[in-house]
């Protein structure tokens, strides 16, 4: 795996890793992603209090999913329709994650969001976790997205940024509560990657605060998590 050699500042707290992923090393990835996702089929969410469908279909794996549904946005650790347990985080993004964000505790969510063509997400603000010590960590699959980020009031400027299959995007520290959205994916064939056309994004999160151990390393609050 040719991992994070070239790092690009995109602004303060903000990192990109383009081609993170080789195109091998993405399709291993998606078959066992493929299979994980068996357990957890991807499902389309409603926004709070409209019910609105979300454009992007979601899923997760981890300890905990992000949910969103009339009673607002959540994290929970089943899956709202089969009520089954979320499948685990593929150990390759554990891997990604040690080596972008290593000093943190582990990821507990690893928030599945899949766009079809024409499929978008207005900016928000990931701001559900009690964990904002830890940046977001954010890998591309499949078709190129614009994907916008700003500063962290949601009229400030932004920046567009054209994320491709395999790049690797963090965002943390005083970027971590950046507003930040999809503002359409180009599906004209840019990748072949995923099996009836679109882009997968995989978000990965600390939802919970780390324990301070003494001697300054950081254990995971959750018991086996
Ligand atoms: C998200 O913010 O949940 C997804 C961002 C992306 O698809 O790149
Ligand atoms: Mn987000």
């Amino acid at each position: 795996m040719a991992l994070l050699s070239r790092a690009l500042p995109v602004a303060p707290g903000i990192t990109l890793w383009p081609a993170a992923l080789a195109p091998e090393a993405q399709a291993v990835l998606l078959r066992d992603m493929l299979e994980r996702l068996e357990q957890a089929p991807f499902y389309r969410p409603t926004m709070p209090r409209t019910g609105k469908a979300f454009s992007v279909e979601q899923s997760n794996f981890g300890a905990l999913g992000w949910i969103s549904d009339q009673a607002g946005y959540r994290y929970e650790p089943c899956h709202p329709v089969t009520g089954l347990p979320w499948p685990a985080i593929p150990p390759l993004l554990l891997t990604l994650w040690d080596e972008a964000v290593g000093s943190h505790a582990k990821p507990e969510c690893c928030l599945v969001n899949l766009y079809r063509p024409g499929a978008r997400m207005g900016l928000h603000q990931d701001r559900d976790e009690a964990a904002l010590d830890a940046p977001v960590l954010s890998l591309s699959l499949g078709d190129d997205a614009l994907f916008r980020i700003g500063g962290t009031t949601r009229r400030g400027a932004s920046q567009s940024l054209r994320l491709k299959s395999g790049d690797l995007l963090a965002f943390g520290g005083p970027a971590r509560l950046a507003f930040h959205g999809v503002d359409r994916i180009i599906s004209a064939g840019s990748s072949r990657l995923i099996p009836g056309g679109g882009r997968l994004n995989l978000t990965l999160r600390r939802v919970t605060p780390a324990q301070e151990q003494p001697g300054g390393a950081k254990k995971d609050a959750r018991p086996g998590g």
